[in-house]
């Protein structure tokens, strides 16, 4: 049984751009303590030190603080890239209990593949996070293994939500939560890089093509938000027959822009499934 999330210990097992976008998420909203939370890494002395200074957290990367910072955590976040997982996994079989909760970032490694590196079917939340948690506008798809209880999984859907939205999904769906908001900012910023150049053409300078459309995307974000409208309606409402926006959109359809966005999502989906099983293998063999 957890603790609530401003007595938790949770360790973090790796020190990279995830693992500060959870922590500052966590320390900076007033969430958690930094006293009660650490990480490690594999060598970046650097890395460390500066964890330490902006967030007041423990950090170390010798074996034997390490080893204690896993030992005592509740919750330990796998935040290391895909291709050091199996190895950092490996090494960890021996330093969990099944005490800790274990939550993973690690794009495309599965449930499955993790407990069975852990050499345990442990109690794992698996997530997806994207980039903009490292603002704390994060979206992140998460999904819990049978093993985990529902304290656990309301301590751990409280701490993703110290940086964005959250929505709790099917294991098998968080590859088309990659598709939709993994992935997603990038759709945006080429958008917005079309946007631009746009404007560019038309004759703007790219300073003012770009604070214009900048403002232009958060705006529409900010208004689906404030309105509660779905974006089909406040599109219809904007535009006027005969208008510009109607000309802009038609112009649009005619380019395919709908069905390229949404086979988008849907090729990154599949990319991720693939990826997955890459991963999943490559782990066993190694
Ligand atoms: N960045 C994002 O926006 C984002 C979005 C979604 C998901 N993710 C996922 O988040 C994970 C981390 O990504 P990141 O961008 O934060 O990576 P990163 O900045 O490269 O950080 C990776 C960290 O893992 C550490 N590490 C590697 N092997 C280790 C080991 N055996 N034991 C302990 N620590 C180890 C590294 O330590 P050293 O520096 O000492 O080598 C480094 O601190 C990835 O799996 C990625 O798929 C990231």
């Amino acid at each position: 049984m957890l603790k609530t999330l401003s007595t938790v210990k949770i360790t973090w097992v790796g020190a990279g751009s995830m693992a500060e976008a959870m922590i500052r998420g966590l320390v900076d909203g007033r969430k958690a303590p930094g006293e009660n939370l650490s990480a490690i890494n594999r060598s970046n002395a650097e890395q460390l030190a500066e964890f330490r200074d902006r967030y007041g957290i423990f950090t170390a990367n010798d074996p034997e603080a390490s080893d204690r910072y896993i030992r005592e955590a509740d919750i330990l976040v796998l935040a290391m890239k895909p291709k050091d997982a199996a190895v950092a996994l490996r090494r960890l079989r021996y330093q969990v209990d099944g005490r800790q909760q274990i939550v993973s970032v690690i794009a495309g490694l599965s449930i499955a593949t993790i407990q069975s590196l852990l050499g345990r079917p442990l109690a794992i939340a698996r997530t997806m996070p994207n980039t903009s948690s490292t603002i704390g506008l994060g979206a992140t798809g998460i999904s819990f293994s049978r093993e985990m209880d529902e304290p656990s999984r309301d301590l751990i859907l409280q701490m993703f939500k110290s940086f964005g939205e959250v929505a709790q999904v099917d294991e098998e769906q968080l590859d088309i939560v990659t598709g939709v908001s993994g992935s997603g900012p990038a759709y945006v910023y080429y958008l917005m890089e079309a946007m631009i150049e746009g404007g560019i053409r038309g004759g703007l300078t790219a300073e003012a093509a770009r604070r214009l459309t900048v403002q232009t995307v958060l705006g529409a974000a900010q208004m689906v938000i404030a309105t509660e409208e779905n974006p089909g309606e406040l599109r219809r409402k904007v535009t006027s027959p005969g208008g510009t926006t109607q000309a802009a959109i038609e112009t649009l359809d005619s380019c395919h822009f709908a069905e390229g966005v949404t086979s988008a999502v849907l090729r990154a989906a599949e990319r991720a499934r693939e990826m997955g099983a890459e991963l999943a293998r490559s782990a066993q063999e190694s």
